[in-house]
């Protein structure tokens, strides 16, 4: 591969600690977006009524456009392989009538191939887009790109903004942000809830930003249940934020202790890109199989959430449809609804005229 994608993709990026994102406080407008530190009550509060206004009036409109972001242009770099983060964030730019564009033959083919480095390639589309957005295999590269946006910005006078897609083992805040909305959107709020996330919590980034989105949104409300095996529990990291943030933290590798009292279960893929040691990855990867009989053990108004893509971690593909058909499946509704968080908030950060 190519020297940038060579590296140990384990080693956190020096940006992670030299560059502190700015807080959203109650302003999205020219914001990077690359951590849910950045996201308090209120900011969330914003962008999900943002979010419900901009589906509704989706769905009510003929032509599936809103003009919010006329006249803009977003850039995607994926240095990682993507299909939801991708294609919503694609279908989002475009239904508030503003234009993406990409390399055409796909980053590997860009000068990356000659191996232009991240800070290069960043500014490179900053010089001609309004928004980046950034999947890569490295923790901190987005704030890496944040950093180097901001010197741009300084030479061209306007400001490009940064959108995360996936920070490596790092963070995935728009899924967060996703997630979050599809849980106050089944749920009503996050009153007494008990949510449980299950599988590969040490290098599932989405595991990550939601919990610490969690702990910022609904400590007090909240019991969140950790389900892994040992070689997967969440970072330590995290967990010490989780607990200074007074939430109830149920830690097990049973989940029958927990199941019967969750009202939103999360599943998550092994990610078997992660290991270095296929026979690391063989060892865990049957650890949690959510099945029909698994599912028929929760409550019955509980929902089943997934970010996807899915593997063995949901059984056979004849198992997907007896999963898919059951009413607390709601992993293809979370899905549409990235759609719906990625134009609220790409609306916000570019300034649209409304929400
Ligand atoms: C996730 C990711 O890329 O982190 N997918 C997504 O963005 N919807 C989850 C995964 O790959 O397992």
């Amino acid at each position: 591969m190519t020297p940038e994608n060579s590296h140990d993709l384990r080693l956190p990026n020096r940006f992670l600690e030299l560059y502190t994102p700015e807080k959203i406080h109650g302003d999205f407008v020219g914001k990077h977006i690359i951590s849910v530190e950045q996201f308090e009550s209120n900011d969330l509060k914003i962008l999900f009524d943002a979010t419900a206004s901009i589906r509704k009036r989706l769905k009510q409109s003929d032509r599936g456009l809103l003009e919010l972001c006329a006249g803009k242009i977003a850039v995607t770099l994926f240095y990682e392989a993507s299909t939801r983060t991708d294609m919503s964030f694609q279908a989002a730019m475009r239904r508030l009538g503003g234009e993406i564009v990409a390399a055409s033959n796909g980053v590997q083919f860009s000068s990356v191939y000659k191996g232009e480095n991240l800070a290069d390639t960043v500014r490179a589309a900053g010089c001609y887009a309004d928004a980046i957005i950034l999947r890569h295999p490295d923790v901190g590269s987005s704030y890496e790109a944040a950093y180097y946006l901001d010197k741009l910005r300084e030479q061209i006078q306007r400001k490009p903004v940064i959108i995360s897609g996936g920070d490596g083992v790092g963070e995935h805040p728009t899924q967060a942000l996703l997630d979050m909305f599809t849980i106050f959107d089944f749920k009503k709020g996050f009153d007494d809830l008990t949510i449980t996330l299950v599988g590969d919590l040490k290098n599932g980034r989405t595991v990550h930003s939601l919990s610490k989105l969690l702990a910022r949104y609904g400590a007090r409300d909240v019991t969140l249940c950790l389900v892994s095996p040992a070689k997967l529990k969440m970072p330590e990291k995290i967990l010490a934020e989780l607990k200074a943030a007074n939430m109830r933290i149920v830690e097990t590798e049973d989940l029958s202790e927990v199941i019967g009292s969750t009202d939103v279960i999360y599943w998550t893929r092994v990610q078997e890109e992660r290991f270095a040691d296929p026979a690391e990855y063989a060892a865990v990867k049957d650890s949690f199989i959510m099945l029909p009989s698994v599912l028929a053990q929760a409550k019955p108004d509980a929902i089943l959430m997934h970010p996807l893509p899915r593997k063995n971690e949901m059984g056979t593909p004849a198992d997907h449809d007896l999963l898919d058909a059951d009413p607390r499946s709601v992993y293809f509704q979370q899905m549409e609804n990235g759609m719906f968080v990625r134009m609220a908030l790409l609306a916000k950060v570019l300034g649209g005229l409304w929400v």
